[in-house]
């Protein structure tokens, strides 16, 4: 689509080799409205990545924004490490008024650094010292972040490889559907717990993600979440779900475990809880759990009060009316499951099968390769989106909820050219 190539040069010989996915779309942005993001020469690209779904109300939002620039002008504390601020005040206001008691979720709320890595961490030391104990089990084809304490908990073997030390105290068990539903749901799990010559330590918390979206879209039924949570129940063990992908209403309800009718011991939440793309991250909790004395989780940015304020306005704007945001996302979805579902019928012998929630979709293609190439050629066209999955598998959809009808059709029929173009 570019006609005149991208000045690239400073990003390739100044930008550190460790950048992705600057190399996935070689461009230069430049200017973000919606659902779409413009290149420096205008070139207008749908955006089906959203920032790693850290855009779900869109980019530069024009509520949000207005909150935002209305707290800059009137020099609202930007910087305010965990201070008290305004701000912050009427976010956790908010966030319990229209989000914990509907729910009626009883957690208490913890700001720790503001990514998604940092509310894992959090969570990961909580459950270790509230029970006592080191083990954590998490599943394969699991991502939590890239610190040490996630990476102990993420399956993918070249992140796992980077810590370039041993990742210990970790224990992956299967995900739900990992053996092709051959062997009942935590045989393996529930007999390892209860042989006293297994050799698992008795682990202190599970973390799960309903959908894992790094790990190619892979969707746990709402009965395999009951059971697990009913595992841990039993088995004196905490159960962490981390909501910082799938939360704030990527899969329909604000959280995505909603659906399974679950409440987990400790929530993880970042990505879209800031609305605006700005850095921000929850771990939220039982009173019970609330263990920490005071700093004892620190940071330098635990306070990222522009955020506090476009969560917030985020929050008034597409969570106060109960369940309309679930019902247009789960519209939307409807729109992309049809369209996916037109494309296997297509391409039988090149696509294994698509799978989603909400508005998270990935379809999995027989030739890993073929992936990367459907995600190449959609960027040609004008469609960001981006491979996940072990091996890279999987083209995966995650546009953001505030999309046009039209403009989702848009995107999905450029999918299916892209998809068509590489046959
Ligand atoms: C489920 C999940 N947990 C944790 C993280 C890590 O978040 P961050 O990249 O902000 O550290 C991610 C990032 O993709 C994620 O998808």
């Amino acid at each position: 689509m570019t006609l005149t190539p991208p000045d690239l040069s400073v990003f390739e010989t100044l930008e550190s080799e460790v950048r992705s996915y600057c190399r996935s779309w070689p461009t230069v942005f430049d200017r973000a409205q919606g659902s779409r993001m413009y290149d420096e020469d205008g070139h207008p690209y749908l955006d089906f990545f959203t920032g790693a779904g850290s855009l779900n109300y869109g980019h530069n939002n024009q509520v949000l924004k207005r909150a935002l620039l209305d707290n800059l002008e009137r020099d609202g504390v930007t910087h305010g490490l965990d201070m008290s601020t305004t701000a912050k005040r009427t976010f956790l206001e908010t966030f319990q008024h229209l989000i914990l008691r509907p729910r009626d979720l009883p957690y208490k709320v913890m700001f720790p650094g503001p990514t998604g890595t940092n509310a894992v961490e959090a969570a990961l030391k909580l459950a270790r010292k509230a029970k006592g104990r080191q083990t954590v089990v998490s599943f394969t084809n699991a991502f939590h972040g890239m610190s040490l304490g996630s990476l102990a908990v993420t399956g993918n073997a070249l992140k796992r490889a980077g810590a370039g030390i041993p990742l210990a105290h970790g224990t992956p068990m299967p995900f739900d559907n990992y053996l092709g539903g051959r062997v009942p749901d935590f045989l393996w799990f529930e007999r390892l717990l209860q042989d006293q010559g297994s050799g698992l330590d008795h682990p202190a918390a599970v973390i799960v993600e309903t959908v894992q979206g790094e790990g190619g879209i892979n969707v746990a039924r709402p009965q395999w979440l009951r059971g697990l949570a009913d595992l841990c129940h039993r088995n004196d063990m905490l159960l962490i779900v981390d909501d910082i992908q799938m939360g704030c209403g990527r899969t329909g309800p604000f959280f995505s475990f909603e659906e399974a009718g679950i409440t987990p011991d400790i929530v993880t939440v970042s990505k879209s809880i800031s609305g605006y793309g700005l850095p921000m991250s929850l771990v939220l909790f039982t009173s019970e759990l609330d263990l920490w004395e005071p700093g004892e989780h620190n940071g330098t940015f635990r306070g990222n009060n522009p955020a506090f304020v476009t969560a917030t306005a985020a929050l008034d704007t597409y969570w106060a009316d109960g369940p309309a945001m679930e019902k247009q996302t789960r519209a939307k979805g409807d729109q992309v499951e049809q369209a996916l579902a037109a494309l296997l019928r297509e391409h039988p012998d090149d696509i294994v099968e698509f799978r989603g929630r909400g508005l998270v979709w990935g379809i999995e293609f027989t030739d890993a390769r073929r992936a990367a190439c459907v995600a190449r050629r959609s960027f040609d066209l004008g469609l960001l989106a981006e491979t996940s999955g072990a091996r890279d598998e999987v083209v995966k959809l995650l546009p953001p909820l505030t999309i046009s009808p039209d403009d989702l059709d848009e995107g999905l029929r450029i999918l299916a050219r892209a998809v068509r173009d590489t046959a």
